[in-house]
């Protein structure tokens, strides 16, 4: 009997001891999951989702922006702008204020964030010319110049040569270009002509005095606004920096027709494999500043020409995400 009662005392102890485990195990269990949700209620994805983010959009903003955009954002009321401009492929942090003001100030009722993304990454967010820019010429064959990027009067390329006769128009001497360019100048004009196509430069090189000339005759013949869509005003052309071609082919040397010619499908389609871009293109003026030229040819080397080529991508959008950010 009294063996008994001794081991149902024990058999009693070890429920209790067990019990106080169980006890411990839940506690311990109730304390990390309170400690972990209090620490989740602590990050910036729990807080934008208590803003009406929804987890995905949460996630994205914790994912590209930094801790004080997020601040920034976690201040203000749910930004109905902000993961559409993350999610576009060129968009820049550095950019954002300017994004949102453009869009507040500029926009369409149908936005285009893509658009939004280029417009403000090129500068052209601003009025053409209203901000300058210095051109960073040791960047050499990949160096800007634009509406806002601007080369002193007195930058002169080194080591121009000049593009002999059987490739330009004019007299020896009237068409130049960097050397390195030249070279490859050659090896687009003897693609295009094993294509068939017989290609004439009818400018290059011109130094600041040349395009002042060009930029003031056509302001004084067709006005600021009209000289604007088609020349550069000085420091400005991409011809001051000896990497540009103007040219036409034999068979089709108007420049204004040259557009609708073999020779240029065959050069939108090929140049870049030898490092050439057409700097103008067609529905791009809004980022580039000019009415198309068909016949403006810029040497950027083959590695960004050919990204270009790809994304389908200005060279100021080029410049703008590979290179200035
Ligand atoms: N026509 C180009 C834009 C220039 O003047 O440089
Ligand atoms: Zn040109």
């Amino acid at each position: 009997m009294k063996k008994k009662k001794a081991k149902l005392k024990l058999k009693k102890q070890a429920y209790y001891i067990l019990a106080g485990f169980v006890a411990i195990i839940v506690m311990i269990i109730l304390g990390i999951n309170f400690y972990n949700d209090y620490k989740y209620k602590q990050t910036n994805e729990y807080k934008l989702t208590e803003k009406g983010y929804s987890l995905e959009e949460s996630k994205l903003i914790n994912s590209k922006l930094s801790d004080e955009n997020i601040n920034t954002l976690l201040n203000e009321e749910k930004n109905e702008h902000i993961t559409n401009l993350l999610n576009q492929k060129y968009f820049l942090e550095k950019n954002l204020d300017s994004y949102l003001t453009y869009i507040e100030e500029e926009a369409e009722e149908e936005i285009d964030y893509t658009d939004v993304v280029a417009i403000v990454n090129v500068h052209a967010d601003n009025k053409w010319y209203a901000i300058e820019l210095e051109t960073d010429t040791s960047l050499k064959e990949r160096m800007n110049v634009n509406k806002f990027y601007a080369l002193s009067s007195d930058y002169t390329p080194e080591n121009l040569v000049n593009i002999p006769l059987d490739y330009s128009y004019g007299s020896e001497g009237d068409n130049k270009l960097i050397d390195y360019a030249y070279e490859k100048f050659l090896d687009l004009w003897q693609a295009a002509n094993d294509a068939g196509y017989y290609l004439m430069v009818t400018s290059s090189y011109r130094n600041y005095a040349d395009q002042e000339e060009i930029y003031e005759y056509r302001k004084s013949t067709l006005g600021e606004r009209k000289a604007d869509e088609t020349a550069a005003r000085p420091g400005h052309s991409e011809h001051q920096t000896g990497l540009v071609v103007d040219m036409t082919s034999k068979t089709e040397p108007d420049a204004e027709s040259f557009s609708e010619s073999e020779a240029y499908k065959w050069l939108k389609e090929n140049a870049y494999q030898y490092g050439w871009i057409e700097r103008y293109p067609e529905d791009k003026t809004y980022l580039t500043g000019y009415s198309p030229e068909s016949w403006h040819w810029r040497y950027v080397g083959i590695e960004a020409a050919t990204v270009m080529h790809e994304e389908n991508i200005t060279y100021d959008e080029y410049y703008a995400f590979y290179i200035e950010s």
